[in-house]
């Protein structure tokens, strides 16, 4: 038979192929809760307006609270005949209520509902994503608190370039961090209008009230042009953005944790509880949890290039191109939350082998500029030559296998005669990064300092 929603106009029902590629049920029943919510506000600024009787509203009204006890018990039926989450819970509203229920829809299209409701999903997605992001701070600032004078490498090429401390480099990722939850604070501001009573794309006769409905939904203002609230998706795409930006910056802590985990790095052990072993090698401990951060950075970015290439065409107003607006999201939005809590566990639970970190900073030559900047300060040496004289030194004392403060003073005076005993104080690991004590360089000070306004933004002091 013909639609029970507008089967009016038809003589046909769809085809299997038309009921099979228009049900967005499988997937927009993850909105459910915001359909009940977005619904009953509806309903109760058509009582208050007017233009639904005070008994038909709590008809509508309770039977909604009894279609979400059902959902929260059972789950949500999967009828395609029903296509999405909008019309299968106006079509149990209607068997539980009778023809009231078709009141609910009055100065209403699924347009401004489905915008509505996926507003208030990925508003949500967005408040989880900063709790999460807070979390992994929490994490990072508590490990660079306790490694803010723990040595080791800095890279550049990835290879050995000035010694920094294990404090100074988490406290890298607090930053990118900091920028992402800004993101989401900024992406969650332009988001939070709502597009309820835009009607199919031209508003509405009814005499509504948006602001009202805006209000109850916690939105800050309805929005301004109803062609515009059926048709926007900026506040997914932005969503999106910032999710791939922070997947980006997971992806690299992950890759950090992967090479420091190697045994010829051996920085860091994994905690047990986020890696795995292999069915075949015994000795094997592998970084599964932060090669798939790794990996789902990939689809995450995947799903932002999926949402932008779907929008880029569209004419004004409503397509149901969009329909697929949602996937992407929803896939973004799990994989994004699975991550993020990965790495926050990672960061929390992982031991770090300071001395392999220390002993490789000493022998990767990782104080040679302390050399250099030396023979600028001391001996007045323009640095492009004390960058050359420093070259010989290392070239030096590479060629014996040794450090450069294991240089002795004869072989270095006959490199460049300027150079003294004081030299050594200058080319210990430890006098390498307490020098850098520029605003924020990696002096141990500089790092506690950092640490500490860190700690006072995240409220921990
Ligand atoms: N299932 C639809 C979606 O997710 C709801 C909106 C349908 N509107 C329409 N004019 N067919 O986009």
């Amino acid at each position: 038979g013909s639609n029970q929603m507008w089967g009016g106009r038809f003589a046909a029902g769809p085809s299997s192929i038309m009921r099979e590629i228009n049900a967005s049920i499988p997937f927009d029943k993850a909105l459910w809760r915001q359909d009940i919510a977005a619904s009953k506000a509806h309903v109760a600024m058509l009582e208050k307006q007017g233009i639904v009787s005070m008994v038909d509203a709590a008809a509508i009204s309770g039977g909604l609270d009894q279609v979400a006890a059902e959902y929260e018990a059972n789950g949500v039926p999967e009828n395609w005949d029903l296509e999405d989450i909008h019309m299968t819970t106006e079509s149990r509203l209607a068997e539980l209520i009778g023809t009231a229920a078709g009141r609910l829809h009055t100065a209403r299209s699924r347009n401004d509902q489905v915008a509505t409701d996926f507003r208030l999903w990925v508003r949500d997605a967005m408040d989880e994503a900063d709790a999460g992001l807070k979390a992994l701070q929490v994490a990072l600032v508590t490990r660079a608190g306790e490694h803010a004078a723990s040595i080791m490498p800095g890279f550049t090429h990835l290879q050995t370039a000035q010694p920094v401390t294990l404090g100074h480099h988490l406290m890298a990722y607090y930053e990118m961090i900091r920028r992402d939850r800004s993101r989401l604070a900024d992406a969650r501001a332009r988001l939070n209008e709502c597009p309820l009573g835009a009607a199919a794309l031209a508003g509405t006769g009814f005499p509504i009230d948006r602001f009202a409905t805006a209000a109850t939904l916690g939105f800050d203002r309805p929005t301004a042009n109803s062609l515009d609230s059926v048709s926007d998706r900026d506040f997914a795409l932005d969503f999106l953005m910032t999710a791939a930006q922070i997947s980006l910056h997971l992806s690299r802590l992950a890759e950090e944790f992967i090479i420091w985990a190697s045994q010829p790095f051996g920085f860091v052990v994994l905690p047990d509880s986020l890696s795995t072993g292999s069915s075949i090698m015994p000795q094997k401990k592998n970084p599964d949890a932060a090669e798939l951060v790794r990996g789902h950075a990939g689809r995450i970015v995947g799903s932002l290039t999926s949402l932008m290439i779907t929008m880029k065409g569209l004419p004004l107003a409503y397509s149901k191109d969009m329909q697929d607006d949602k996937p992407p999201v929803f896939e973004a939005a799990s994989l994004l939350a699975l991550s993020v809590a990965a790495m926050t566990g990672m960061v929390a639970e992982a031991r770090f082998r300071t001395e392999r970190m220390r002993g490789a900073a000493e022998l990767g030559y990782a104080t040679a500029t302390d050399l250099a900047d030396w023979l600028v300060r001391q001996a007045d040496i323009p640095f492009r030559q004390a960058h050359h004289i420093t070259g010989a030194a290392v070239k030096l004392a590479e060629s014996r296998g040794i450090a450069l403060d294991q240089l002795p003073l004869k072989d270095l005076r006959e490199i460049d005669s300027r150079i003294d005993e004081r030299v050594y104080a200058a080319l210990s690991v430890e006098a390498s990064v307490a020098a850098r004590a520029s605003h924020g360089g990696t002096a141990p000070a500089e790092v506690e300092k950092r640490v500490a306004e860190a700690k006072v933004a995240l409220g921990l002091e």
